[in-house]
């Protein structure tokens, strides 16, 4: 019986595991069901009762060895495996990527910063607004044609109340709640029930502006937006004006820029005109300064609108409006440089 002990022993100390396979059968052979010391404790019946005790404990310590054998190959050839991996802890980190500014943001904020720098304010209102300050008090009273102009989005509860179609609707909000000297810039979304595509959306943005003092002249207008078209543009850039319609304006007129790839000679952004329209401008009619209680014997002012997807298309080439509004980060990601 020691004899077998020994041999057995002997076995477990020699062998060299060198597989999963090998360690396995090892383990099959000494620690599994059917292993072959069970039989080992199965003949202790034939040893006598003084030593059993004795050679229980021998097989046992058998019983050990060979699990922490089978222990250290398992613990060993993980480690080994963690070694053949590609870990290599020296190498500099990966880059976790940042976002950016959305296009729409960027351009706002260039808008805003010019008219700062020659002492506008910003101001904002609600983009759920009532009829009276989107269309009536900016001389669009009901049955006007010229609503017909912004295809609107009611308010089904109640259709006095609808989603601006332009940011004009803050210009009566500061009249109301201000007194002259008024100089103000007006970001914001504004909504119109147009069918999307590349040249229309449903929503966009816009960028209101409104100055009112005394002797406020359509020269002030014009150097303004000259100074705005210079910085945002660049040095080279002109404005010219043409005569048009906005109800709240008079006289009103639309303002194009020189485009800038062309230097007015023509190309394909231009359609071959040398120019780009960019805002409406007008000075403010006398029934508007009136509608919101300022005395149009005393004071004048000019007002323009502009939007930003607009200029954000003519500063950066962007030809589809869809893309403003997909979250596509290809897009997005190339006005990472712009920050
Ligand atoms: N509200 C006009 C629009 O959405 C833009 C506009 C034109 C605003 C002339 C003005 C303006 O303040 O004077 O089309």
């Amino acid at each position: 019986m020691e004899d077998k002990i020994k041999e057995f022993e002997q076995d477990i100390e020699k062998l060299l595991i060198k597989s999963k396979d090998e360690a396995e059968s090892f383990r099959i052979k000494f620690l599994g069901s059917k292993n072959v010391l069970k039989d080992l404790f199965s003949e202790i019946r034939n040893v006598p009762q003084d030593k059993r005790k004795a050679v229980g404990q021998l097989i046992n310590k058998l019983k050990n060895k060979a699990q922490d054998k089978l222990d250290k190959f398992t613990h060993d050839s993980e480690s080994q495996e963690d070694e053949n991996s590609d870990l290599d802890l020296t190498l500099p980190g990966e880059n976790v990527s940042l976002g950016s500014r959305h296009p729409i943001s960027l351009v706002t904020e260039q808008i805003v910063d010019i008219f700062k720098r020659i002492g506008f304010n910003v101001s904002e209102g609600p983009e759920i607004e009532d009829d009276w300050h989107n269309f009536s008090a900016l001389n669009l009273p009901e049955e006007h044609p010229a609503r017909d102009m912004q295809d609107t989005f009611f308010i089904e509860k109640d259709p006095d109340y609808l989603l601006r179609t332009h940011t004009s609707s803050v210009q009566v909000r500061v009249m109301e709640n201000q007194k002259p000297p008024i100089r103000t810039i007006t970001p914001g979304r504004v909504f119109r029930n147009e069918a999307i595509s590349a040249r229309a959306h449903c929503f966009f943005h816009q960028v209101e502006g409104l100055y009112i003092d005394k002797k406020v002249s359509f020269a002030d207008l014009k150097q303004t937006l000259d100074f705005f078209a210079k910085e945002l543009f660049g040095e080279t850039a002109k404005i010219r004006m043409r005569p048009s319609y906005f109800p709240f304006t008079e006289p009103s007129a639309e303002v194009d820029v020189s485009c800038t790839l062309c230097n007015t000679k023509g190309c394909n952004v231009c359609k071959y005109t040398g120019w780009l329209e960019i805002l409406g401008c007008g000075m403010v009619d006398p029934n508007v300064l009136k509608n919101c209680g300022i005395d149009p014997e005393v004071y004048s002012g000019f007002a323009f609108g502009m939007g930003v997807e607009r200029i954000a298309q003519l500063k950066y080439q962007v030809k589809d409006l869809r893309l403003y509004s997909e979250n596509d980060v290809r897009f997005l990601n190339q006005f990472k440089s712009a920050l």
